[in-house]
């Protein structure tokens, strides 16, 4: 006998935890869909140039843990590890660009791939709801997008996490200190591979959690000192109006993201509960990504929650959501002239909107009652030949045990005025 398993660093999703996620997609959702934010699907994978050019050849992401592969046609395409590449070739594509109707602003929510070393709350396949706003440059856009994070992980009741706030300078700026940091980095003590990425990404060395790394960083050049006029007003719009709207951050000059397209705001949400993977989300302006994979100038900005370390932080904090049973009402039938007259009180309640489940397969009353007693049901409804002979059905309070027969064709009224 041969068992399957789910592939190594995935899960599956199953009731009733399966209910939190959805919860929690719906719960970052929401503060999006009221904020002017249209939701947008691409497919789960894209031509594998685009995220080469789009998040950048030097990243991990598309160097070590992309699942890139050549279809049976000859076409190379890749899983998507991410989102923002996407959806702007799709908005330029679709031309959203063009409607003078500046920023267009998208939201998603689905499936991403990365070849990562799985640990706790480091999958790869994992989940995300995703934030774009495409086409203009206004720190209110940026701190937009920050409040709006902070709104649904308050929503959730998330109170252990922290807002980390950065500036990564812009054209103009980054150079100069990109060369700066290169000449610092060179007379270090570095392995190999360290020594190779000061090449193509020295931002990243700051990044490096290895002690004796992190030792020689002291006294390197911080890109803080060489932000240019423009992105110093900038970033401090973007912070007073955090702070006008009472959301909480720390300035992190060494938050460097794992993606190159980001210019200016960057900031990342960690969650102290989650040990090493805490980043619960991030995102910043791409000022430069459209000109990257070939379209015109459209400064934008967005983000990317994780729907299954987010999930991992409400048990951190022992948050259980309060999801409503999914069955409100389970209906037993104790023969066959009950299973025809019930089967068409559930299809008439169900139409009426009441959520109303079944026991199928001829269960005996006792294994009917259980299946009732675990879908969480209010109330049942019961009836066997001798009710239907006197033209009703017990209606049974599931909570006080309490049972009154009912008309058979005032069950569905009754019903609904029990449920209120
Ligand atoms: P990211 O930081 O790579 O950004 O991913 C965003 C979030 O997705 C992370 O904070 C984390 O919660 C979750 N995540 C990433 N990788 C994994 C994994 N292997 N397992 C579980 N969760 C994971 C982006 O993807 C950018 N596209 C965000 C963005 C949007 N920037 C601008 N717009």
């Amino acid at each position: 006998m041969s068992t399957f398993k789910a592939p190594k660093g995935t899960y599956d999703l199953l009731p009733p935890n399966s209910a939190s996620y959805l919860a929690v997609r719906e719960a970052i959702a929401a503060p999006l869909r009221n904020s002017g934010y249209g939701y947008i699907e691409t497919p789960g994978f894209e031509n594998v140039e685009l995220f080469a050019r789009g998040v950048g050849e030097s990243t991990d992401i598309v160097t070590k843990e992309m699942y890139a592969f050549e279809t049976k046609g000859g076409d190379r395409l890749a899983l998507r590890p991410e989102g923002t590449a996407s959806v702007l070739r799709a908005a330029l594509e679709a031309n959203l660009h063009k409607g003078g109707n500046l920023p267009v602003k998208l939201w998603y929510s689905g499936s991403y791939y990365r070849y990562e070393r799985p640990q706790k709350g480091r999958y790869r396949h994992f989940s995300q709801v995703g934030a774009e706003a495409i086409g203009a440059e206004d720190p209110a856009l940026d701190a937009e997008l920050i409040i709006l994070a902070d709104q649904a992980y308050r929503s959730l009741g998330l109170r252990d996490f922290r807002i980390l706030l950065n500036s990564l300078g812009d054209k103009t700026c980054r150079p100069v200190y990109r060369a700066a940091l290169q000449e610092f980095l060179r007379g270090l003590e570095l392995d190999e591979d360290t020594r190779r990425r000061i090449d193509i990404n020295p931002l990243r060395v700051l990044d490096d959690k290895r002690e004796s790394v992190q030792e020689q960083l002291i006294g390197a050049p911080m890109l803080r000192d060489y932000l240019c006029e423009e992105c110093k007003a900038y970033h401090e719009q973007v912070r007073e109006l955090l702070t006008a709207a009472g959301v909480a951050f720390e300035d992190d000059p060494k938050l460097v993201r794992g993606l190159d397209y980001y210019t200016r705001t960057t900031f990342e949400f960690v969650h102290d509960g989650l040990g090493s993977q805490s980043a619960v989300g991030g995102g910043g302006r791409y000022d430069g990504l459209s000109e990257m994979i070939g379209g015109p100038e459209l400064p934008s900005v967005g983000w990317a929650l994780g729907v299954d370390r987010t999930v991992l932080a409400l048990e951190a904090e022992g948050i259980t959501l309060d999801i409503p049973a999914a069955t409100a009402v389970y209906a037993v039938p104790l023969g066959e002239e009950a299973r025809r007259v019930l089967f068409g009180t559930v299809t008439e309640l169900r139409r009426a909107g009441v959520a109303t489940d079944f026991a199928y397969g001829g269960k005996g009353l006792k294994n009917a009652m259980k299946s009732a007693n675990r879908s969480g049901a209010r109330l049942a409804l019961v009836a066997g030949e001798r009710d239907l002979g006197e033209g009703v059905v017990q209606v049974k309070d599931l909570e006080s045990g309490e049972q009154t027969p009912v008309a058979v064709d005032a069950v569905v009224e009754e019903v609904r005025r029990r449920l209120g």
